[in-house]
């Protein structure tokens, strides 16, 4: 798929839709404003835009020097399996450039962070607020 936009910034972005993809897939459960703050604190976002739609998100966080965290990289539902996923991933690398680069998935697309070229961390930790959820959902032992 071609014809999209790729943006890399909060400017005139409609966040109801960044809100309703990312709760689609219950990737967030924070509130429309609050979604928004936390891809405006980011250190380097991604929209990917059909027209006005907007189709696919992802951001990092990070101190743009030594490490970088990706989290909510996500697609609409309708354009997944089309590349969009990889081309989110790649903006945010080309943002990122010389960091060290980490995230953490559900456990249904380890396989796909691996076939993108991530290794798996061995030394891995992580406090998570909700520890239940993230525990019955096989996030951590
Ligand atoms: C994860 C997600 C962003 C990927 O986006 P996408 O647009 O569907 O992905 P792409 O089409 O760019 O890439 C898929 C590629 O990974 C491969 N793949 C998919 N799942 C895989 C798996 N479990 N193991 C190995 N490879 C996998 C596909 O075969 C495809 O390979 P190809 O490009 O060489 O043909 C999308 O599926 C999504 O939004 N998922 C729901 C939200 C979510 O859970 N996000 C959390 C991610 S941290």
């Amino acid at each position: 798929m071609n014809n999209y936009k790729i943006i890399k910034s909060c400017k005139d972005i409609d966040f109801s839709q960044v809100w309703e993809i990312l709760h689609f897939y219950g990737l967030s459960d924070l509130d429309i404003d609050t979604q928004e703050n936390a891809f405006k604190s980011s250190y380097a976002v991604v929209f990917l835009m059909n027209g006005k739609k907007i189709i696919g998100v992802g951001r990092a966080v990070s101190d743009g020097i030594t490490l970088a965290a990706l989290c909510n990289i996500a697609v609409r539902d309708e354009y997944r399996g089309k590349g969009l996923g990889k081309v989110i991933l790649d903006s945010l690398l080309e943002e990122v450039e010389g960091c060290n680069v980490i995230l953490y998935t559900h456990p249904k697309h380890i396989g796909l962070y691996e076939h993108w070229g991530f290794s798996k961390l061995k030394t891995g930790y992580a406090i998570f607020n909700d520890e239940e959820h993230y525990r019955n959902e096989r996030f951590i032992e």
